[in-house]
């Protein structure tokens, strides 16, 4: 058992409830209770009394010392036992693994099709995938999908767009860029002739009605869009289990809207511009009335989300749902779910938002063809990672593009997700700050002490320095199950920067091949590498071999 838990266990054991260790801050030894502020209502005593009391029946062959202070019980390990408990484990393949058995449907990147994939589609690409692995590593099952936004108003647009301005040449070469400068076009001459947008309306309502020409153009423009995303998919090693769309959920929408209506959760609008169409009540929950169907028996984003749910539910049987969405959408996910548990759905629900990213300081909107192309995003970040590999002699092209990518990703993590990521070039593919760079480096390093020498090992008592990194590597499998209760693979990011952190720091000031102490620090090194190499896979990134 990890040897934190170990500990944690006897002392609840002890304490007759369950308390959580904590970090104490240096010094103060390496594990802490607060066990006298737990106690003290139910034992009515000072805290510090009982802390005291504690400390003292604390015989445990993982403690060395335990010193009561203030409500507190700190724990000093006993560093030999300690080390026993992660010998074989640390350095081996499927350290921090979980039996957690749960089932999940995951839902992240699902992007737009016939317009290019932003960079909140990105964040969502990465955070979903790094998710998906934490949990599959941590032993649930994960259903990856992607849910594609393959109709909508942009259709109708396009279809118009498509007849008057496409030049299909320039279609077969690069069809996401064709596609957004008529998109794009179409918004302007809109400005001028504001009909285009009724007759937008009407191919739209001919595409849901099923019109065949309307539908194959349909199919192309989904077709080409795929195949654009796949690319970044590709150079991202992003995968799905499961590829559908909202398309699929026309039928389904219209369907559950009568039956909403039917069980009274619904209602028919009775004035005003949404006259006749089918609302949901959530009056109650504060919610407002969001439609489900228009009179004209239009879906919306929400009935068809909504037929989405129901189907993953019945399909996958999953606990739970999560949803990777940036938080503008935070009203359609309450409105979404809060419908969901009035049809008696009891599944955990979860949107798992997140904030926005800026890249060197501009807003973007596909309207105005503002757009950062993201295979532009990670061709920078190859680029500049190129040029640092060349000055230090150690460029290869595979390298620098996993070097390079593994850079956005990394930087698109260690962001908690509430708040916006902030793309500056110099800090991303920086090899020295909080960057994914410096972590690899740090995991590099490791790796060229292990290609010289990679053992025997030998079990010694850790001094100061190695002791530091012990502990943190005794983290990792509690940081994975932090970062999987939380959904956010931010706290699994910031782990790993520590620990580079940490082994930089000991690398620049301990020898390991030729010293007394070879032997351990042979083995020291083999768990950070081992760790650096696991944290890596789960946030989907790319260990290089050099740089
Ligand atoms: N296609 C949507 C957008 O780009 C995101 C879809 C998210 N998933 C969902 N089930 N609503 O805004």
């Amino acid at each position: 058992m990890n040897p934190y838990r170990e500990v944690e266990e006897y002392v609840s054991s002890l304490a007759g409830v369950p308390v959580r260790g904590e970090i104490p801050p240096e010094g103060k030894g390496d594990y802490a209770f607060p066990l006298g502020f737990r106690l003290a209502r139910v034992l009515r005593r000072s805290p510090a009394e009982i802390s005291r009391e504690i400390a003292e029946r604390i015989e445990h062959p993982l403690v060395e010392r335990a010193v009561p202070e203030g409500g507190y019980v700190n724990i000093f390990f006993d560093r030999e036992e300690f080390v026993k408990r992660l010998w074989e484990e640390a350095v081996s393949p499927g350290f921090g693994r979980g039996e957690e058995g749960r089932r999940y449907v995951i839902d992240y990147s699902s992007p737009n099709i016939a317009k290019p994939m932003h960079v909140g589609h990105l964040r969502s690409t990465i955070v979903g995938e790094s998710l998906k692995r934490i949990l599959t590593y941590l032993g649930n099952e994960v259903v990856g999908l992607n849910y594609l936004g393959d109709i909508g108003t942009q259709f109708g647009a396009l279809i118009v767009a498509y007849r008057r301005w496409v030049d299909e040449k320039a279609l077969e070469e690069d069809p996401i860029k064709e596609l957004l400068r008529i998109y794009v076009k179409f918004h302007e001459e809109v400005e001028k002739d504001p009909s285009l947008e009724e007759e937008a309306r009407r191919e739209l309502e001919k595409l849901e009605a099923g019109d065949p020409e309307n539908v194959s153009l349909w199919e192309r423009f989904k077709e080409l869009s795929l195949k654009g995303f796949e690319r970044i998919y590709r150079r991202l090693g992003v995968s799905f289990d499961v590829v559908t769309g909202e398309s699929e959920f026309v039928e389904g929408a219209r369907r559950i809207s009568q039956e909403l209506l039917e069980k009274g959760i619904a209602k028919v609008w009775e004035e005003g511009e949404k006259k006749g169409a089918i609302v949901a009540d959530l009056e109650k929950e504060g919610l407002n009335h969001p439609v489900l169907l228009k009179s004209d028996g239009t879906t919306i984003y929400l009935s068809r989300d909504l037929a989405s749910l129901l189907w993953r539910v019945k399909e996958f049987e999953p606990d739970a749902l999560l949803y990777v969405v940036a938080i503008e959408q935070s009203l359609h996910f309450r409105q979404l779910f809060t419908i969901a548990r009035k049809l008696g759905i009891n599944k955990e629900l979860v949107h798992v938002s997140f904030g926005m990213v800026h890249v060197e300081g501009m807003r973007l909107s596909t309207r105005r063809g503002q757009v950062i192309f993201l295979e532009d995003i990670l061709d920078t970040a190859v680029e500049r990672v190129a040029a640092e590999m060349k000055g230090r002699g150690t460029y290869s092209p595979e390298d620098a593009e996993k070097i390079g990518v593994s850079s956005v990703v990394f930087w698109m993590l260690k962001t908690e997700l509430n708040k916006d990521v902030r793309f500056r070039w110099e800090d991303v593919t920086s090899f020295t700050g909080e960057s994914g760079p410096y972590v690899q480096y740090a995991y590099v390093r490791a790796r060229n002490i292990l290609e010289k020498k990679s053992g025997p090992f030998e079990l010694l008592p850790p001094d100061d320095a190695e002791w530091r990194l012990i502990k943190l590597i005794a983290r990792f499998p509690i940081v994975l199950r932090e970062s999987a209760r939380r959904y956010s693979p931010h706290v699994l990011a910031r782990y790993l920067l520590d620990l580079a952190t940490r082994f930089h720091n000991f690398y620049d000031h301990n020898r390991v091949l030729g010293d007394p102490r070879e032997g351990f620090r042979l083995w020291l090194v083999t768990a950070v590498k081992n760790v650096l190499e696991t944290g890596q896979e789960l946030l989907a990134m790319r260990p290089p071999s050099r740089m």
